[in-house]
C-alpha cells in the first residue's frame, strides 16, 4: 500500500468492519508498482485540466514548467466558461479547448486528469475519470462530503487508477520524516498537536468575497454553462456570488474547514500516523461578515484520535497572529519550522532535527504523480489520506452546524452525534 499510510495504523483504525478488512487485505498485497500505470521513463505523459479558474491557472504554470523536464504534454483544457477554457488552452498551448469535461475524458492521449473545480464537483469528475481509465490529480479537499469520499475510495480500489490528492504540502518531506522520528520514539508518547491557519481579511469584503468580479458579471456571461457549474447542486438562477464566491456557501464548499484546515490537519495526520478521528468539535460563527454566507467566517476545531491524542487547529480570518505548528510528546516537543523540524526536550536540548527537502509545491506534487506513473514511486497524498482529511473537516463543520460533538462510528463508517456511539477514553492498540 502507499508508504505514507502505515499498515499498522491503517489496520489499527479500520479492522473492525468487513469492508475495511477487504480494503486492508487488498492493501497488503499491493506494491506501488502493481497499481502504477506502465509508462516508460521516456514516454510522454499526456495531461488534461478540468477547471481553468484560479488554481487551474497555477496548474497551468506547473504544466509549462514541467513540459520538458518531465516530458509532459498538456492535451486539453476544459471549463464550463468557454472564455476560460480558451484562455487556458492558449496558455499551455494545448490542442483542445472544451466546455464539456466528459469529452476530455474520451481522449486517449490523456494519461491523467487534473480536477480543479469547486468542491461539489470533485467526486463526480474523479470517479468519471477513473472509469475512463485515467489517473487523477484531484484538488483538495478530495470531496465535499464523507459519503462522496467513500465512493471515490471504493472506485479507486476497484479500478486501481492512481489518485493524487492536491494537498501539496505532502510533497514536503518534513511530515513523513517527522512520522519516522515519532515512530522511533524520539518524542515519546504523543499526546497533543497544534497547528493553525490564520488570515486577516479586509473589513468590508470578508473571506472569499470578490466584489469586483461580482459587479462586473451581474449578467451571466453568454458562453458560461451555469447548469454545468451547478451540477448536482440545487438549480438556481445565475448568481455571481455563488460562481465567484462559492467558498461562502455550503452547497459547494465546506468553507474554512475544507478549504484551509485540510492543508494543516493532513500534515499532522501524516506525522502522527492518524486516520479517522474518534471525536471532533468545531466552534466558530459568522461573527464579522454576516453578509449572506452560510459558513463560518471564523472557526476552530479539535479532533481526538484513537491512538490517544488531540489535534487542535486554530483558525481565524480576522487576525494574522498564528501559533507554532508542533507535536507534543511526553519526552519532547517536535516543532515544524520553515526549514524542516526540530525535536527539543523540556529543557530545550535538541534531540533530533531535520532539514527538509521539497516543500509545499505543486511542481513537486505533480512530479510525484509522474514518477508514480513511470516507476511506481509511492504517491505522497493517496486516497486514504484524502479521505481521512475529509472525515475530520466534515465532522468539525457538522459539529459547528448542529452545536454538538461528533463521533466516528467505525462499524457503520459514518459520523454520528458522539453520544450515540460507544467510544473508549483510552488509547486503542494499533
Ligand atoms: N491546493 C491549493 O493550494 C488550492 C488553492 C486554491 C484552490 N484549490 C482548490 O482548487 C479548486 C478550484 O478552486 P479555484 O479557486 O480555482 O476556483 P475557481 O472558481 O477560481 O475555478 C473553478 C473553475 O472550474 C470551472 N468549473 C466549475 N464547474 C465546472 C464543470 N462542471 N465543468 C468544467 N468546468 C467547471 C469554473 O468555471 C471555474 O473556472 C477547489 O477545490 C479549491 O479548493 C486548491
Amino acid at each position: 500500500m502507499p508508504a505514507d499510510v502505515s499498515r499498522r495504523s491503517f489496520l489499527g483504525t479500520t479492522a473492525s468492519t468487513a469492508a475495511a478488512s477487504a480494503v486492508a487485505t487488498a492493501a497488503t498485497t499491493w506494491t506501488a508498482k502493481s497499481y502504477a500505470q506502465i509508462k516508460g521513463a521516456n514516454d510522454r505523459i499526456g495531461v488534461g485540466l478540468i477547471g481553468a479558474g484560479v488554481i487551474g491557472n497555477a496548474h497551468m504554470d506547473v504544466f509549462n514548467n514541467l513540459k520538458e523536464k518531465n516530458n509532459l504534454l498538456p492535451v486539453a483544457v476544459a471549463d464550463c466558461w468557454k472564455t476560460r477554457a480558451d484562455a487556458g488552452q492558449a496558455k499551455v498551448k494545448a490542442e483542445h479547448s472544451l466546455t464539456d469535461y466528459r469529452k476530455l475524458l474520451d481522449m486517449k492521449e490523456i494519461d491523467y486528469v487534473t480536477v480543479a473545480v469547486p468542491e461539489h464537483w470533485h467526486w463526480t469528475m474523479t470517479i468519471d475519470a477513473m472509469d475512463a481509465g485515467k489517473a487523477v490529480y484531484c484538488e483538495k479537499p478530495m470531496t465535499h462530503s464523507i459519503p462522496e469520499a467513500q465512493a471515490v475510495m471504493k472506485k479507486q480500489k476497484e479500478t486501481g487508477r492512481p489518485l493524487q490528492i492536491g494537498v501539496q504540502a505532502m510533497s514536503d518531506d518534513s511530515y513523513i520524516t517527522a512520522r519516522d522520528a515519532i515512530r522511533k520514539g524520539v518524542i515519546g508518547q504523543v499526546i497533543q498537536a497544534q497547528i493553525e491557519y490564520v488570515r486577516r481579511y479586509d473589513a468590508k469584503a470578508g473571506p472569499w468575497r470578490e466584489p469586483q468580479d461580482v459587479a462586473k458579471h451581474q449578467s451571466k456571461p453568454a458562453d458560461l454553462d451555469w447548469d454545468a457549474w451547478l451540477g448536482s447542486a440545487k438549480k438556481i438562477d445565475w448568481n455571481p456570488h455563488h460562481y465567484f464566491e462559492w467558498r461562502c456557501y455550503s452547497a459547494y464548499s465546506g468553507g474554512i474547514c475544507t478549504d484551509l484546515f485540510i492543508h494543516r490537519i493532513t500534515r499532522i495526520m501524516r506525522a502522527c500516523d492518524l486516520l479517522y478521528p474518534r471525536r471532533v468539535v468545531g466552534m466558530g460563527g459568522i461573527w464579522q461578515w454576516p453578509d449572506g454566507r452560510d459558513l463560518p467566517d471564523n472557526i476552530e476545531m479539535i479532533c481526538e484520535y484513537p491512538r490517544g491524542m488531540t489535534v487542535y487547529v486554530l483558525g481565524t480570518m480576522s487576525n494574522r497572529v498564528g501559533i507554532d505548528h508542533l507535536i507534543r510528546g511526553y519526552r519532547a516537543t517536535l516543532y515544524f519550522t520553515p526549514t524542516g523540524w526540530v525535536a527539543k526536550d523540556k529543557d530545550g536540548k535538541v534531540l533530533a532535527e531535520h532539514r527538509k527537502t521539497g516543500g509545499e509545491d505543486q511542481n513537486l506534487h505533480h512530479t510525484n504523480l509522474h514518477n508514480h506513473l513511470r516507476n511506481g514511486e509511492p504517491l505522497n497524498c493517496p486516497v486514504e489520506l484524502g479521505m481521512a482529511g475529509v472525515v475530520a473537516v466534515n465532522m468539525a463543520n457538522e459539529s459547528w452546524r448542529t452545536s454538538q460533538m461528533m463521533g466516528w462510528d467505525r462499524e457503520k463508517e459514518k459520523m454520528v452525534p458522539a453520544d450515540t456511539v460507544k467510544q473508549s477514553h483510552e488509547p486503542e492498540k494499533a
